[in-house]
């Protein structure tokens, strides 16, 4: 136990020391192949190295250190961040894949495949899973993608030094993939847990609505002749927050908004708004977004303002795989802690790959239930127990499971 409480504690410095690559001076934000994401290349790079793993990086930017001989398990989470973002989404869980490397000196039995994924968050190019979806093939498609610069994910990559026409390199031929990971929410801190095995994870429709009114002056033009696209939007947004509070399980929220020209004295006369809907079920999911997307017309033609709607993620719930799932909780209770599985209302890599191979997760306790902000917190004991878990797990798995 003393040596995974000492490399928790490593684990912890390794993802602040991690967190202070970023966009932006004195807060974390690292966006798909941004200048930060080399340092961080670089630092994990190195670490893989000094116990013995082969690194490379793949056609899309995910950082990949294997080692060992045999039949493939994987572990891996996302190296890109929000904006403002604490230090532990999506890091920690690579850097456990690595300290487990290390616990162990280097002695798999199997090949193990740590991989930072590049891209998870969607915040560059407003569509998420890039970094997974390369590894299981699904990402061509979102090569021409832009970033609010103009940038497609196509010259992004090429910038970085990569080739997009090499995607197909970045293929993932494993037995399996486990997936460490802050829970991010309230659930374990009220069960009073330290770590809970995830049985599936909620799908998630991602959108831009756009309502086009007319800018006019705040002064002269009368109420009743005002095409104010904030005002419809805002009144949409309302609609958004109702239909969440009277829809078991719905979550929806209007994130980001931009308003032309957002002058204190003009009528604003665009605006520009992101929809994220997520549900266990993908009927209810849907349901709501068509729902949503109707409730956005009806408003728009009563105050005269256009809407248009991009669709841009549809993204299934997905159940993890039962037996990999099982040696999870197996492993949790070899360390002698109650076994608690929960359903994962944030998106996740393993989401991604679940359909391809056979997909587990172990969800840490969120302190304060804070993610997304950079007050995100660990435990050492929580990191240290799930590395007890990790171990269990390793020396557990069997190709044969999958
Ligand atoms: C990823 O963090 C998500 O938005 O679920
Ligand atoms: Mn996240
Ligand atoms: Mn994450």
């Amino acid at each position: 136990m003393s040596r995974c409480l000492d490399a928790a504690r490593g684990a912890i410095a390794r993802c602040q020391m991690l967190a202070t690559c970023s966009e932006e001076p004195g807060r974390t934000t690292r966006t798909f192949l941004s200048p930060p994401m080399r340092d961080v290349h670089g630092h994990l790079r190195a670490w893989m190295e000094a116990c013995g793993m082969e690194v490379r990086l793949d056609a899309v930017g995910n950082l990949r250190g294997t080692i060992g001989q045999g039949p493939r398990l994987v572990i891996g989470s996302h190296l890109d961040t929000v904006r403002d973002a604490g230090a532990y989404d999506g890091v920690l869980g690579v850097v456990l894949g690595l300290a487990l490397v290390e616990l162990l000196e280097g002695h798999v039995p199997f090949t193990l495949e740590v991989v930072g994924c590049a891209e998870e968050e969607g915040v560059r190019f407003g569509v998420p899973f890039l970094g997974s979806r390369a590894l299981v093939g699904t990402a061509a498609p979102l090569l021409d993608l832009a970033d609010a610069d103009g940038i497609s994910v196509r010259q992004a990559i090429r910038s970085y030094g990569l080739d997009a026409d090499q995607l197909e390199e970045a293929r993932l031929d494993a037995a399996g993939y486990l997936e460490f990971h802050i829970e991010q929410g309230p659930v374990l801190e009220h069960l009073d847990a330290p770590l809970g095995v995830v049985d599936a994870i909620a799908g998630q429709s991602r959108l831009d609505l756009t309502f086009t009114g007319q800018a006019n002056h705040a002064g002269t033009t009368p109420m009743p002749l005002r095409r104010d696209a904030l005002a419809a939007a805002a009144e949409w947004m309302l609609l958004v927050e109702h239909a969440a509070h009277t829809t078991s399980g719905l979550m929806a929220t209007v994130g980001q908004l931009h308003a032309t020209p957002n002058i204190r004295n003009v009528i604003n006369g665009r605006v520009v708004a992101s929809l994220d809907v997520r549900h266990a079920t993908d009927e209810v999911r849907r349901a709501a977004v068509d729902h949503l997307c109707e409730g956005a017309h009806a408003i728009g033609r009563r105050r005269s303002v256009a809407v248009d709607i991009a669709r841009h993620l549809d993204q299934p719930a997905v159940a993890m795989a039962p037996a990999l799932t099982g040696i999870l909780a197996e492993a949790i209770a070899a360390t002698g802690l109650t076994v608690h599985h929960l359903t994962s209302g944030a998106g996740h890599d393993a989401m991604i790959v679940a359909p391809q191979m056979p997909a587990a997760m172990l969800f840490l306790r969120s302190p304060g239930g804070i993610s997304h902000h950079p007050d995100e917190r660990v435990l050492v004991e929580d990191v240290a127990a799930a590395l007890e878990v990790g171990l269990q797990f390793l020396h557990r798995w069997d190709p044969r499971h999958a």
